[in-house]
């Protein structure tokens, strides 16, 4: 006997300014399925949970919960149906609590008003239960992206939502992070509880769903149960081509060309130790280890942006005392991890904020290279496929992974001696991730130094030519020769060594 789906969306169509991005959009969702969402940056997995969630008004097409027909107008009406969702810009007031961030909006609806104690002793709860690790009592300003993501997550928790809907959760997540959401999503799918799942990590996607939706260019392309999952098969049917993805590590090698910069026994007290290295003329150095391993930490205390206790940093020999603009001004650029919030001005056009940036170099001698900043703009959303592609489009309308493309774009179209990006590809698409690593690989041939944090171990072993892995607060291991695979970083993450390499 064929259940009544808990959730379906039918013949849903979505236009924006003309252009249809959801064309009669099928999707359907079953009691405690975790139930993944596929496809391209662009491809509009985000605009038909935006529909679903009463935050864009669909154009055609219905929505039925439990077989009953709903209109969702707003995050209330979609609330009210038991769906819940985690966004990918996450949606906290930095200034409140955690526990004032979950119950944010429940104090009306529990007997009259909750008082602080109760609101925390709730929180509490739902925090031991799933052996979280976070203070109910910490600001939310004072988290990590990681612990963040947990506030959302608790959020929806704590409102016993039928459907839970996560775009992109693990983005900003260690492995051993990742791994213990797996487990939420296991216990919730155990208890009835529907997931609709969106990332572009294949393998997490494979593992957790029972079954899985492909949309590409706003039109569903296919549903596959778990037995059919087949990942070539997957890839096909998003893309519409074949994609020879190359896993194998590169050869690394330790760089014969001048140094850099040479950071020296760097500290800085609870947070990393006697960090040492140094890093060559065309270099890309790879930073792995897991999330609070110290990475960011230290590329925020070489560029300035955070002060240090001790230890030294030369560029080039000579001695640096790191204010942000100081370090600007010798050519250092850093692609925060946080790019969501700090990375791009919404309104501006595409071209606008990629020029934002590179002013200085567009201003100097008239235009620097013959460029301005509209073919600067070409340029960036071509060599990155953003698409749609046309540079006056305001990077707040774009796509998640698109946005991501264009902050990127600012940073890797200067003139940099030393680029250091945190997590370079986190939310972009596996097509347009192999445009990203040819983009750090040109720079590296043309003499920039490139530092590269990233917690995907097949980006690291893609684009390093040599790796360090970090591991509370120190560098544990360097792999500088031969090829290595991602259990070898994984071991050094997590404070095994082996001999040999
Ligand atoms: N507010 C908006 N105004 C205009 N166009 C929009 C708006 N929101 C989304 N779009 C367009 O709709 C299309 C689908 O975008 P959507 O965000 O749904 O993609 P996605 O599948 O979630 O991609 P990603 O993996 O990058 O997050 C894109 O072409 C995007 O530029
Ligand atoms: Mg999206």
């Amino acid at each position: 006997m064929e259940q009544i789906p808990i959730l379906e969306m039918r013949d849903i169509v979505k236009t924006f300014n003309g252009v249809q991005v959801l064309k009669k959009v099928n999707f359907e969702v079953r009691k405690g399925e975790v139930h993944a969402l596929m496809g391209e940056n662009g491809a509009g997995k985000s605009t038909l949970i935006k529909i679903l969630t009463g935050i864009y008004p669909k154009d055609n097409g219905e929505i039925y919960i439990n077989g009953e027909r709903k209109e969702i107008n707003s995050r209330s009406d979609a609330a009210k149906c038991g769906i819940s969702v985690i966004y990918q810009e996450l949606s906290l007031i930095s200034t409140l609590t955690v526990a004032q961030n979950v119950m944010l909006g429940k104090e009306d609806s529990k007997v009259g008003f909750l008082k602080r104690r109760k609101m925390k002793e709730e929180v509490q709860k739902l925090i031991d239960l799933y052996g979280f690790h976070i203070d109910a009592d910490a600001p939310v300003e004072t988290l990590t992206i990681a612990q963040r993501q947990t506030v959302e997550i608790l959020k929806a928790l704590s409102e016993e939502s039928q459907v839970i809907i996560m775009d992109e959760p693990t983005a900003s997540l260690s492995a051993r992070e990742s791994e213990s959401l797996f487990e939420i999503i296991q216990q919730l799918r155990e208890k009835g509880v529907s997931i609709i799942y969106i990332s572009h990590r294949l393998e997490e996607v494979y593992r957790l769903s029972d079954r899985l939706t492909v949309l590409r260019d706003g039109t569903k392309e296919a549903v596959l149960t778990k037995e059919q999952i087949n990942p070539t098969e997957v890839i096909r049917l998003m893309i519409g081509k074949e994609l020879s993805e190359a896993t194998a590590s590169n050869q690394l090698c330790h760089s014969k060309q001048e140094t850099v910069l040479k950071v020296k026994e760097l500290t800085r007290k609870g947070v990393f130790q006697n960090v040492s290295f140094e890093l060559h003329r065309g270099e890309i150095l790879g930073f792995g280890g897991l999330m609070g391993a110290g990475r960011t930490e230290v590329m925020r205390c070489i560029f300035g942006a955070d002060t240090y206790d001790s230890g030294e940093i030369y560029f080039k020999g000579k001695k640096v005392l790191g204010k942000v603009s100081d370090m600007i001004g010798l050519g250092f650029g850093l692609v925060p991890e946080d790019r969501r919030n700090q990375g791009f001005i919404p309104l501006l056009a595409i071209e606008k904020n990629v020029a934002l940036t590179n002013y200085d170099s567009l201003a100097q001698k008239g235009f620097v290279k013959g460029r301005d900043e509209k073919q600067l703009g070409i340029q960036m959303v071509e060599s990155l496929d953003i698409r749609p592609g046309n540079p006056q489009i305001p990077v707040g309308n774009l796509s998640g992974g698109n946005q991501q493309k264009a902050v990127l774009g600012k940073w890797l179209s200067r003139d940099l001696k030393v680029l250091i990006v945190d997590e370079p590809t986190a939310g972009i698409d596996i097509g347009a991730k192999d445009e990203v690593y040819k983009l750090l690989d040109n720079l590296a041939k043309q003499g920039t130094s490139v530092i590269v944090v990233s917690s995907d171990l097949q980006e690291l072993l893609r684009v390093s030519h040599r790796i360090l892995v970090m591991r509370k607060g120190t560098i544990f291991k360097e792999f500088a020769s031969g090829r290595i695979t991602q259990e070898d970083i994984l071991m050094a993450a997590s404070g095994i060594e082996e001999g040999g390499k």
